[in-house]
């Protein structure tokens, strides 16, 4: 761990006995507002990693990428598979589930947000929530994670940071609640007063930010200076007490208010406050809820889920890792646990932590962790692992896809690795895929809520399964689920196609709303329900 000097008066919450307390969190961000870096600067803090540049090579010129494996990541510089990466701060073990960051809404991301109790969102100063990721944040927000807010890039010239909370409170219907506050922003900014201390942390440029540098504080002192954006933060700092802006744990908890930290990942500013509050006022894993209502006690059998399944993770190895957050018990590499949708036992031998391409082994996982199963490749996405077989999570909730292509093989030749490879990418969410009576798995229809789903989905085709592919956009915009009964009734109307999922389950798609008002007024008795929660 390493040494930070530290005026604030907190108190380590490492207990005396047993494993350390857990924090299971994500940060999301839109691309660029800074999240790949102020995950290397918590790795930094926390003394996982040495120098700043190890968790992304910057312009090629550093190691080699840690967290983005696909070539595809890297040469759009965007992550798109989410690995765990567990850290210590603090006597308490941090585990950090990365969200694919590209611009498109993904369904990834939404899983990853099913296996976390917290969120960091990461926005920029200059531009506050963007318009890409507002879904991404409204997921988090209706889920009721709490969310912390990190406003990044305070260095350069920023929004007022009054219309920033305004932002949030109007886009995101959150009450904002400041801890730090800026004073100042890009050539100006002098640094962050803590409202809870009434101290001014000072900012300093230190060169690229590789390590931790020393970090003051000084009681503010409001009268002698007659600088304009000094007194505006201090007139600032009082309109925000006036209102009684203050930070509430319970608000947070609930997910219906989030603090706010000020700061520049990029110069190691504020992300120590930050890290702390992850520590200090980011929930620790709590029981579950069983499919049925009763609540699995943390302390019980081991049980947990499964939220990502991945092939090919490690072109080296070649396998299927399916990724498991323990809700409960403690897990111990080599037990037994039962699939409760399949009945059928697995061993847990190949059990690692995965940062990366870099695996380790995990011999033990309490509530909160991430193990990643190596080639248990039973295990799909939503499955419940536990030791009796009993119990039954609610399955991850789903989105409504978008988007609708055909695929076929771009070489008939090569259409047994199609069909494998579409399996596959079925199986791990990549793609939702659906199959018409016609054209079964010759023409498989791909559906996604992102567009970059369909990229990520024939780059892997190609390069892992040997199977180019053709896509052909369809003009069906809305999807629903219906019956076998609906499906008979709707098969030949214009505008709709009835495609099938690997499940059974039948789903109608419509070429506009109006479509779907259509049938729904001609035939008034049909299942036609929405998929998901969009
Ligand atoms: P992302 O993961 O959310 O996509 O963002 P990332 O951390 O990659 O940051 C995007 C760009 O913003 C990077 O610059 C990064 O250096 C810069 N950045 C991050 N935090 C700060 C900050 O606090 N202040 C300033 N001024 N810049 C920040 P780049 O030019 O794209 O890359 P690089 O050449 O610096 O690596």
């Amino acid at each position: 761990m390493p040494s930070v000097s530290s005026a604030s008066s907190r108190v380590s919450s490492a207990p005396s006995s047993g494993p350390a307390p857990r924090r299971t969190f994500a940060i999301i961000s839109h691309p660029d507002a800074g999240k790949t870096t102020l995950t290397e600067k918590f790795l930094l803090y926390a003394g996982a990693i040495e120098t700043a540049g190890a968790v992304r090579a910057r312009g090629g010129r550093q190691r080699e990428v840690t967290s983005d494996w696909m070539d595809l990541e890297r040469t759009r510089g965007i992550s798109i598979t989410s690995t765990a990466v567990q850290f210590e701060h603090d006597g308490v073990v941090l585990n950090l589930l990365d969200t694919p960051g590209h611009r498109d809404f993904s369904e990834d991301t939404y899983r990853v947000l099913s296996a976390v109790d917290s969120v960091v969102i990461v926005l920029d100063a200059a531009r506050g929530i963007q318009s890409q990721t507002r879904k991404l944040f409204e997921v988090a927000r209706d889920r009721r994670l709490p969310l912390l807010t990190f406003v990044n890039k305070c260095d350069r010239p920023s929004l007022p940071p009054l219309a920033l909370l305004d932002d949030i409170e109007a886009t995101l219907g959150l009450d904002a609640t400041p801890i730090t506050w800026p004073v100042g922003s890009g050539p100006t900014f002098e640094g962050v007063v803590d409202r809870r201390s009434g101290h001014l942390w000072e900012f300093e440029r230190t060169p690229h930010g590789g390590s931790i540098g020393d970090e003051l504080s000084t009681p503010i002192r409001r009268r002698d200076d007659d600088q304009e954006h000094r007194s505006t933060a201090w007139d600032e700092l009082d309109l925000l007490s006036a209102v009684e802006a203050d930070h509430a744990l319970d608000g947070f908890l609930a997910g219906t208010a989030t603090p706010v930290f000020f700061g520049s990942a990029l110069w190691n500013f504020g992300v120590r406050l930050l890290l702390d509050a992850v520590v200090d006022l980011a929930p620790a894993p709590s029981a579950w809820q069983s499919v049925g209502g009763g609540e699995v006690r943390l302390g019980g059998q081991v049980t947990g889920q499964v939220f990502k399944v991945q092939a090919n993770l490690d072109p080296r190895h070649r396998d299927r890792v399916a990724f498991v957050r323990i809700a409960s018990g403690v897990f111990r590499r080599g037990m037994s646990l039962v699939n409760r949708r399949t009945g059928r036992t697995l061993t847990t031998r190949f059990a690692h932590s995965v940062f990366g391409r870099d695996r380790e082994t995990v011999d033990e996982a309490v509530p909160g962790d991430v193990v990643a199963l190596v080639n248990a490749t039973d295990l799909l996405i939503g499955d419940t692992l536990s030791e009796d077989g009993g119990v039954e999570f609610p399955g991850l909730p789903a989105f409504a896809p978008e988007l609708f292509a055909t695929a076929r093989a771009a070489e008939t030749s090569r259409s047994k690795q199609f069909r494998r490879g579409i399996e596959q990418l079925d199986e791990e969410g990549v793609v939702q895929v659906l199959r018409t009576a016609d054209a079964g798995d010759r023409e498989p229809i791909l559906a996604a809520v992102g567009r970059m789903q369909f990229e990520v989905a024939a780059h892997r085709m190609a390069g892992e399964f040997g199977a180019e592919i053709v896509l052909e956009p369809l003009s069906f915009t809305v999807a629903r689920r219906t019956d076998r009964d609906g499906a008979e009734r709707l098969a030949n109307r214009t505008g709709v196609l009835v495609a099938g999922r690997r499940d059974g389950s039948q789903v109608a798609l419509f070429a506009t709303e109006h479509r779907l008002a259509a049938a729904r007024r001609d035939h008034p008795d049909l299942v036609l329900e929405r998929i998901g929660s969009s």
